[in-house]
């Protein structure tokens, strides 16, 4: 199950995300062809940053479609697409078949231990020639301390990363899927297949540190349950909080590949 499914502070949590990872994002679409008047599929879609961005790009002459284990709906911005949600386990549920020129999805496949049977699924509904963009983080071990006020704060940031890692590994999260995707859409028939990487340092009580205190805290009973000391985690609020540090991070992947035309 998605570890973060019942977690309180959702908003707050994607919020971030979303902040943090949406000029990544922005990189890798622009490196692709103009989408105007093109129809995509937005799996995973969150709180919708991407799928309004898809539907900016698009126009009004396309449509984007957007889906999320809740159908929570994303307002379409003035001149773009509409977008259309749904809801849909992509564990369980049928893709609906529609011309998708595209299909982006972000931090989604990294959790869902099915990922390799769903990337075939995603490729099956793809248009010939369409192209397939899946981002997910490398990130099998904590960020490195690169600076911090007391040296007693690196060990409080390492083992409570360490110990998010754990529960997510725990609940079907694979956090080395990232280096392991270009070879998966090799393998689902893609075509000019190609990874771009951004694992920017982070400073002070930016977006992601506030990510990991967020994630601490969402997840605090299940680290406590895995032996995570209560009062680390308490430390770990501050910690994160703190203006003097730094750590390096988590490297976003972005897969992009093609499907075969025939014609
Ligand atoms: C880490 S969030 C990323 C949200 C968004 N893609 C972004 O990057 O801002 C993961 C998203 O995947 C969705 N998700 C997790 N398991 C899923 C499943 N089995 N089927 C469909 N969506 C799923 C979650 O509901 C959540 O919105």
């Amino acid at each position: 199950m998605y570890a973060f499914a019942e977690a309180d502070d959702i908003t707050f949590q994607l919020e971030t995300l979303q902040d943090l990872l949406d000029p990544s994002t922005r990189m890798v679409l622009d490196s692709l062809d103009d989408p105007t008047g093109q129809e995509w599929l937005e799996i995973g879609h969150g709180l919708g940053s991407i799928a309004r961005e898809l539907s900016r790009r698009i126009g009004p002459t396309g449509v984007v479609h957007a889906t999320d284990l809740d159908a929570r709906p994303v307002p379409a911005p003035a001149d773009g697409a509409p977008i259309r949600t749904f809801p849909l386990d992509l564990r369980t549920d049928e893709l609906p078949r529609r011309p998708y020129r595209g299909i982006h999805g972000r931090l989604v496949l990294l959790h869902i231990p099915e990922r390799r049977a769903i990337l075939a699924r995603l490729v099956d509904v793809l248009e010939p020639g369409g192209v397939l963009v899946i981002e997910d983080w490398y990130c099998p071990e904590p960020p490195r301390v690169l600076a911090c006020a007391d040296p007693a704060d690196e060990k409080v940031f390492t083992e409570v990363v360490a110990g998010i890692l754990a529960v997510l590994r725990g609940r079907g999260a694979d956090l080395e899927w990232a280096a392991a995707t270009k070879e998966a859409f090799v393998e689902a028939g893609l075509i000019d297949v190609r990874v771009t990487r951004s694992d920017a340092d982070c400073a002070g009580p930016g977006l992601a540190h506030r990510l990991y205190a967020c994630n601490a805290r969402q997840l605090r009973a299940q680290l406590i349950a895995l032996g995570v000391d209560e009062g680390l985690l308490d430390r770990f609020q501050e910690v994160a909080a703190q203006p003097g540090l730094v750590t390096t991070g988590w490297r976003l992947m972005s897969t992009i590949g093609t499907k075969p035309d025939p014609r």
